[in-house]
Order: C-alpha cells, then structure tokens, then sequence
C-alpha cells in the first residue's frame, strides 16, 4: 500500500497559488485533479488557497464503482463496525468545479460518479449491516471522507471529528471545504461571498447588530445583513438598488469609504471594494479599534493569483489577538481572497 499523503483541496483557478503556497525546498506539492494536490509531508495548517485537508489519507483505486467501494470497506478495519452502525459517516465529494460562463451553475465532470459510488457505498454498508446484524446507531459527528480524483481511483481518509465550529475547524466543517449557499433575490450576485464567509464564521449576525458595509452597491452584501435582523449603514458613490434604500433600517451614505467611513458603536463591518490590497487592508485597521464582533473584507488581486502576496496580507492581520483570523480563497471568490474576522 502507497504511504498516506495530505490532499489539499481548493480551487482549479488557484491551483498554482496552493502549490506555490505548499512548496519548500524540501516539499513537492503534486496536483492529482483539478484544484487537488498531494503533499506527503507534515500537515500544512490552513493554506489561504486551500478550503479542505484529507489528512493521512490513502489512495484507493478500483476497475469500477464495486470494486472502489470493495477497496473502501476493506482499508476500514477496526473502524468498520462504526461506518455500518451509522456513526461515522462516509462524505463522498468530486474535486471542485471550474468557474463557469456567466450564468452558468459550475458543475465538477465528477459529480455524477461520485453520487453513484456514495449511493454503493450505502448499498454496500446497509448489505453488510443486515448480514452482521449491525444496531444502528445514532451519527456522532466523525466521518469519513472519500475524494473521488477520477473514475477508478480517490482517497480516503481515516475517521475524524471536525471541530463544529467552522471558524476553528481545520479540516473544514464543511464536506470538501464546499460552505452551502442558497439562492436568494438580492440586488445582486455578490451576495454569495458574504453568506459563504458567515457560514464559515459559524454565522455570527445577530438581529439587531449595528453593521458598516463598505462599497456596499448596488447592495447584495446590505440585504444579506438586513435579512438577519441588522441595521445597515452602506458607503458608496454608486446607487444603491432601490428596494434596499425602502428599508427600515437601512442608510445609504453617497461617500468616499477611505475618508468617511464612521465606525463608532459598530458590530459588524464588511467591505467588498475594489482597490489596492495595501489600502483595503489599512481601511481594515482602521475599523478594528472600534472592536466589531464581525469583520469581512475581500482583497481584490491580480491574475495570476500568489501565493506570496497573500502571505504579505496575512502576516499584516495576523497580529492583533483579539481576534481569530482566516483568509481563505472561497468558492465564490475569482480573483481575490476574502479576510474573515471573529472577536474572540
Ligand atoms: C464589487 S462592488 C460591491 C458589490 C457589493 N458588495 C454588492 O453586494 O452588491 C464594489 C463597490 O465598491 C465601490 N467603491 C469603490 N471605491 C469606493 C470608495 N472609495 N468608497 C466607497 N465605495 C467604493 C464601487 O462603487 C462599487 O460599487
């Protein structure tokens, strides 16, 4: 059997911005799907350009979807009586989809086979469950990840228990580091980033909440914080979306954010602008001293994405302990990274 190895997942975009951030001298990150790369080495702690980590995971392959899953079961060992009980739970994923054209939902070409090897695999553990005469038993939180990286071959790793706090967990809470977003009417598309950073700050709005938006139009980011009960003060030059301005408890204020922005008495500040890291990230700073519980900032960059620039950025925040601090490149993110805050 091959040792184990880290798979770490993240974005076919960023895939040589992880690999960049992933290489040492020593170390030799190798992509095995798109967004995916092995690294045999030492766990690595929360890469920006990756959104999940199969720990120690091992390569199986198999001719077809049986004979994977037959690879699968017979790698559980004493695990085994955990996974057919129900308690620990086997997440199948496919590596993440490339971005699509405009309009278009992304789709990974994996995504049907690895429906069909999770519905064998519950095939399978059901049969085997009957046969042994198995009591079910409730979930418990640890699961098994399985990583389909191509038709007959993924990885899998050993039972873990990921922190139930996504803002801590490391691998991610969320099956392939893939935070679930629904679709909602806002003004417009943006909205996605921001519900995806608070689903990974564990969703920390609370009604009520005094939030900043800052180059807030025309205004996904404010109507995701007034559908959770917050009130709004948005800076931007440009036009808010009509349906927002109607609002209680919403105010648009037609200003320059970096000269302007009022950040007394504040929980929350998010800020989506478009303009160089350096002055984002100061704007960021500037914010802190009023200790909002909350802060989201996305950091606009250049194509190609780097890894060392994104290190500057991070080593700029790392600082202040009153605060957990993630950078991560999200699903909904293009060409930028979105900073995420919590007050500890
Ligand atoms: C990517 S858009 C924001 C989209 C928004 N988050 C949403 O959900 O609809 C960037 C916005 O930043 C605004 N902006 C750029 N420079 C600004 C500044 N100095 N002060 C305030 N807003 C600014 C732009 O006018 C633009 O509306």
């Amino acid at each position: 059997m091959p040792p184990p190895v880290n798979v770490y997942v993240g974005s076919p975009e960023a895939e040589d911005a992880l690999v960049q951030e992933l290489t040492t001298k020593r170390r030799h990150p190798r992509p095995v799907a798109p967004g995916c790369v092995t690294l045999s080495a030492q766990l690595q702690t929360d890469p920006v350009f990756a959104r999940h980590v199969l720990a120690d995971a091992q390569r199986i392959e198999g001719r077809g979807r049986d004979d994977l899953a037959q690879a699968l079961f017979a790698q559980l060992g004493e695990h085994e009586d955990a996974v057919l009980a129900g308690a620990t739970r086997l997440a199948v994923f496919s590596p993440p989809a490339a971005r699509p054209p405009r309009g278009q939902k992304p789709r990974s070409p994996l995504l049907g086979s690895a429906r069909d090897l999770a519905a064998v695999l519950e095939q399978k553990r059901a049969g085997r469950a009957r046969k042994r005469a198995t009591d079910p038993a409730p979930p418990d939180g640890s699961r098994i990840d399985v990583l389909l990286v191509a038709e007959g071959a993924a990885y899998v790793t050993a039972p873990f228990t990921p922190d139930p706090d996504p803002m801590l967990a490391w691998p991610s809470a969320f099956p392939g580091g893939h935070a679930e977003v629904a679709d909602l009417p806002a003004p417009s598309s943006a909205y996605r980033k921001l519900v995806e950073a608070l689903r990974w700050l564990g969703d920390p709005l609370r009604p009520g909440d005094r939030a900043v938006d800052l180059g807030g139009a025309p205004g996904g980011w404010s109507y995701v914080l007034l559908e959770h009960g917050a009130r709004v003060v948005a800076y931007d030059r440009g036009d808010m979306d009509p349906g927002l301005l109607a609002r209680p408890g919403f105010e648009h204020r037609r200003k320059d954010a970096f000269v302007h922005a009022d950040f007394t008495d504040v929980d929350v500040v998010v800020c989506d602008i478009i303009d160089e890291p350096k002055r984002i990230v100061s704007l960021l700073k500037k914010a802190l001293p009023a200790a909002p519980r909350v802060v989201v900032f996305t950091i606009k960059l250049k194509a190609p994405l780097e890894a060392a620039k994104v290190r500057a950025i991070k080593d700029a925040l790392a600082g202040d302990h009153a605060y957990q601090l993630r950078v991560k490149h999200l699903v909904h993110n293009k060409t930028e990274v979105t900073v995420m805050m919590r007050r500890r």
